[in-house]
């Protein structure tokens, strides 16, 4: 099983689609482990995307992500962050199938809605970022067994 950190960007706070967002990776079988609201101060925000420090839209990037709240989530299950990343579809909107998130909601690059970790290490850096270990729910559901074969 694979975590992966999930944020509802500013964007998709102001446009009503954290239920949207939500009903997409909880009906595909994922399970949420971890929740929070919380406006990212700039701190975060910079080390969150440390890695594009530098870069033309870096001061745009950093602007936009903490100009509103966001929704903060973790969510669990095979291949979850590779899975998740396609079911927010491509970075640039312009470039996602209709069906994926940024397909259906979203048009500039710069307001594409939703955040997903692009790798294991990169997941397991940013969820530290946001939750503590006491914050993260060990669960199952009783739906487990239908959706992972555990093979
Ligand atoms: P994210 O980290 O937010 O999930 O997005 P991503 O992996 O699909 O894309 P990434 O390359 O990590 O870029 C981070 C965010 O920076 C903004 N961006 N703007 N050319 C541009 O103006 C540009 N390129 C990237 C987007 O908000 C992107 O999601
Ligand atoms: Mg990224």
């Amino acid at each position: 099983m694979e975590r992966t950190l999930v944020l509802v960007k500013p964007d998709g706070v102001q446009r009503g689609l954290i239920g949207e967002i939500i009903i997409r990776l909880e009906r595909r079988g994922f399970r949420l482990v971890g929740m929070k609201f919380l406006q990212m101060s700039e701190g975060l925000a910079q080390k969150h995307y440390g890695e594009h420090e530098g870069k033309d839209f870096y001061p745009g990037l950093i602007a936009y992500i903490t100009s509103g709240p966001v929704v903060a989530m973790v969510w669990e299950g095979d291949q979850a962050i590779s899975l998740v990343r396609k079911i927010m579809g491509e970075t640039k909107p312009s470039a996602s199938p209709p069906g994926s998130i940024r397909g259906d909601f979203a048009i500039d690059v710069r307001r594409n809605i939703v955040h997903g970790s692009a790798k294991e290490s990169d997941a397991d850096r940013e969820i530290n970022l946001f939750f503590r270990p006491d914050e993260l729910v060990n669960w199952s559901r009783d739906v487990d067994r239908w959706v992972f074969s555990g093979e």
